[in-house]
């Protein structure tokens, strides 16, 4: 691992990975390739040119290109691909799925074709717990479960998953997975509930909560998540998969009165409302595979979503233009005539 491509690497955790990487491995070279959707911005690699001069470069590219994918691994002589480059919101994916195919489907099967012609290049896939779908009860995921996806976006994560397999049993690719749970921190798109529900409760606008709030999420703050993926990158066993998250969940009600305790903003502001289509109640992931690899979170999910919603309130800089332009035309076409529901509380 000298030359490794991130792609996706302009968005939320790909951002916080390349700054990580560069940090901690000091003879590594970090090629970016990133199309520049709405999620992608180069306000969020800031100064990387400037800290880490040769060793940083970004491409602008569509990993669905194959022509400029392959121009890309051979200019800058990549042997290791990290894939991050996806649609990520299940909203979105909702709302229109085309977007999903193509990018989470398509664009991991270009850069495997790439890997595979230019030597069995090192490739890392970034998935989640997402593809496993609802889990019932007290179980927790681990690895060796099958895979029982149920949004549009969990159904892409899990078909590229399908792709990297394979690429690594008929090809003999080196492959791995992580399957990340919720992530949380700085530079992520306030489309996600958390980024959402603090830059809402700093305008003093009503929390939108899905149906009534009692779904369960493993919020874990990125920087783990970053360290597992280095972790599985030096220490990983090819050809398989690693959950990582913290391994305890919480309600979306208990995580909306952490933010809204840290930010000093009144309950008031919870509003449930009608529920996402097939919405997943549950994910919950056995982290002790990661953990046997020598890995362990630095913080708790309360924690993370304290240190976040600190991030958020110093930081308006960044998410304020967000807030101001596009994101407008998306809120209300998810928000606007979505039902209030009065549930007691
Ligand atoms: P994000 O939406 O913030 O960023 C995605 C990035 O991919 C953006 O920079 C975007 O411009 C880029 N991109 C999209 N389509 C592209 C294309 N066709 N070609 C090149 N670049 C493209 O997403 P994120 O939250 O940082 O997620 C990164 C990865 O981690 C994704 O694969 C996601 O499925 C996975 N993941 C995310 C979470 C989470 O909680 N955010 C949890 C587990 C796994
Ligand atoms: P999200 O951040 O979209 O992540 P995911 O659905 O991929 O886990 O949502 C996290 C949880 O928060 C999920 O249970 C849906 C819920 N949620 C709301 O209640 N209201 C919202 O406005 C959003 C975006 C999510």
């Amino acid at each position: 691992m000298e030359n490794i491509l991130v792609t996706g690497g302009a968005g939320f955790i790909g951002c916080n990975f390349v700054r990580y990487i560069l940090k901690n491995e000091p003879d590594v070279q970090v090629t970016v390739y990133d199309k520049l959707t709405y999620a992608g911005r180069l306000e969020n690699l800031a100064n990387l040119k400037e800290s880490y001069g040769r060793r940083y470069h970004f491409i602008q590219g569509d990993i669905c290109d194959a022509a400029k994918v392959e121009e890309t691994v051979t200019a800058s002589d990549i042997d290791t691909i990290i894939n991050f480059a996806a649609e990520t919101h299940v909203d979105r994916s909702i709302l229109d799925p085309d977007a999903f195919v193509k990018t989470d489907v398509y664009g991991t099967y270009v850069l495997l074709e790439a890997a595979r012609k230019f030597g069995n290049l090192r490739f890392h896939q970034i998935s989640t717990d997402e593809v496993y779908g609802h889990i019932e009860g007290q179980r927790r995921s681990v690895e060796g479960d099958g895979l029982d996806p149920r949004s549009p976006y969990s159904a892409s994560k899990a078909s590229a998953e399908l792709f990297v397999n394979a690429y690594n049993i008929t090809y003999g690719l080196p492959v791995t997975i992580s399957r990340g749970a919720n992530n949380i921190g700085p530079y992520q798109y306030p489309e996600k509930v958390v980024p959402l529900f603090i830059t809402n409760a700093l305008a003093s606008m009503q929390l939108p909560v899905y149906g009534d709030g009692q779904q369960m999420r493993d919020y874990q703050y990125v920087t783990d998540h970053c360290a597992a993926i280095h972790l599985i990158l030096r220490r990983g066993r090819i050809g398989e998969a690693y959950n990582v998250g913290t391994g305890s969940e919480m309600t979306n009600l208990a995580m909306v009165e952490i933010l809204l305790d840290e930010l000093g903003r009144p309950r008031s502001l919870i509003q449930h409302v009608e529920d996402r289509l097939g919405h997943d109640r549950r994910y919950s992931l056995d982290v002790a595979k990661i953990m046997a690899l020598g890995w362990e979170p630095d913080h708790t999910p309360e924690e993370a979503i304290r240190a976040t919603a600190r991030w958020y309130r110093e930081n308006s800089w960044w998410w304020q233009p967000i807030r101001d332009g596009e994101f407008q035309d998306y809120y209300q076409t998810v928000y606007g005539d979505r039902k209030a529901l009065d549930l007691p509380r």
